[in-house]
């Protein structure tokens, strides 16, 4: 694997079909499956690494992104990805960017609603990737339901010849999905933490049952969070999967979203169900401990 900090440098290099996985580093199992998934796919995989400023709501939470290259390089290296693109701020920002991207309504619920301009900050940097890089594929979690349909959107509406792919979430062995953020839930909050996917699986058990309308199935959430009064429970939603507006019932694929405050950390989660099918994505489970916890906890 190389490491590269232009643009240029990973055109350069890559063979092929290139396949692109956008991340802010601190990888974890999450980010690994979503390279697997691309070296299945594509002839040169590309993982870019960049802690976008312009999607952070506050200086604090963008000031205490972990952030560790080293660990980050060898890890994507072991996944099997060919470049590592580490770009530094002025690489992406040359001069104050003028040309925001702005994916309307796709963006403006449930995360667009809480996080102003989160949304534009994303589009900007994945649109900036996909140009500066031209995959032809281009992997993404389903963990960031919203912001997966945000991208497709603005991949489609923009015109840019590349295929934009969706990956299950990966969980810990406890069920909470892998994110960088978890490492600073302290050990209540943790254990608190749970209850997002716990509550999330018994819907998703519902909707399998055959429940397609979302007021039971929010209730479901909110009920089962509500026992535990240390879990401030931000939204709860059903929302198409495709243009990520609400919906009172369930037509083709949505996804069940939740957010939430535990501990001073914002966590989100979701389930995708797939009324075609009747089968509902719970993502899957480590049987291990998450490489999060290797090495030290950076907050
Ligand atoms: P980041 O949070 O680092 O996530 C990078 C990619 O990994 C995203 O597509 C995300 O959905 C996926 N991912 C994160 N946790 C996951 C999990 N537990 N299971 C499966 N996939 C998971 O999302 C971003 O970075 C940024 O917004 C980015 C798209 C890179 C733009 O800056």
């Amino acid at each position: 694997m190389i490491v590269v900090d232009t643009f240029a440098g990973v055109r350069e290099h890559g063979d092929g079909v290139v396949g692109l996985v956008p991340t802010m580093g601190y990888l974890h199992e999450g980010h690994v499956s979503v390279i697997a998934a691309a070296m299945e796919r594509t002839d040169t995989v590309v993982v870019s690494l960049f802690v976008n400023p312009l999607q952070f709501d506050g200086i604090t939470d963008l000031k205490t992104y972990p952030a560790d290259l080293e660990r980050d390089a060898s890890i994507a290296a072991e996944a099997g990805a060919h470049i590592l693109f580490a770009p530094s701020v002025d690489e992406m920002y040359p001069e104050p960017q003028l040309t925001i991207v702005h994916v309307d309504e796709v963006g403006a619920a449930m995360e667009g609603e809480r996080r102003p301009g989160h949304f534009d900050g994303v589009a900007t940097v994945v649109a900036k990737l996909f140009s500066g890089i031209r995959p032809d594929v281009a992997f993404f979690g389903r963990k960031d339901a919203q912001q997966l349909a945000v991208v497709r959107t603005l991949a489609r509406q923009l015109s840019m010849p590349v295929e934009v792919v969706g990956l299950p979430t990966v969980r810990e062995s406890d069920g909470v999905a892998l994110g960088s953020r978890n490492t600073r839930l302290d050990q209540a909050a943790r254990k608190s933490a749970r209850k997002l996917s716990e509550s999330l699986l018994v819907a998703a058990d519902q909707f399998v049952a055959g429940e397609r309308l979302a007021g039971p199935l929010t209730a479901t959430v909110r009920e089962i969070l509500g026992q535990d009064t240390s879990i401030a429970v931000d939204y709860v939603e059903l929302a198409d999967a495709i243009s990520a507006m609400i919906v009172d019932l369930i037509k083709g694929e949505v996804f069940l979203a939740v957010a939430a405050r535990i501990g001073g950390v914002r966590l989100i989660d979701n389930v995708f169900l797939d009324d075609r099918t009747g089968l509902a994505d719970t993502g899957s489970m480590l049987t291990h401990n998450s490489i999060l916890y290797e090495s030290k906890s950076c907050s």
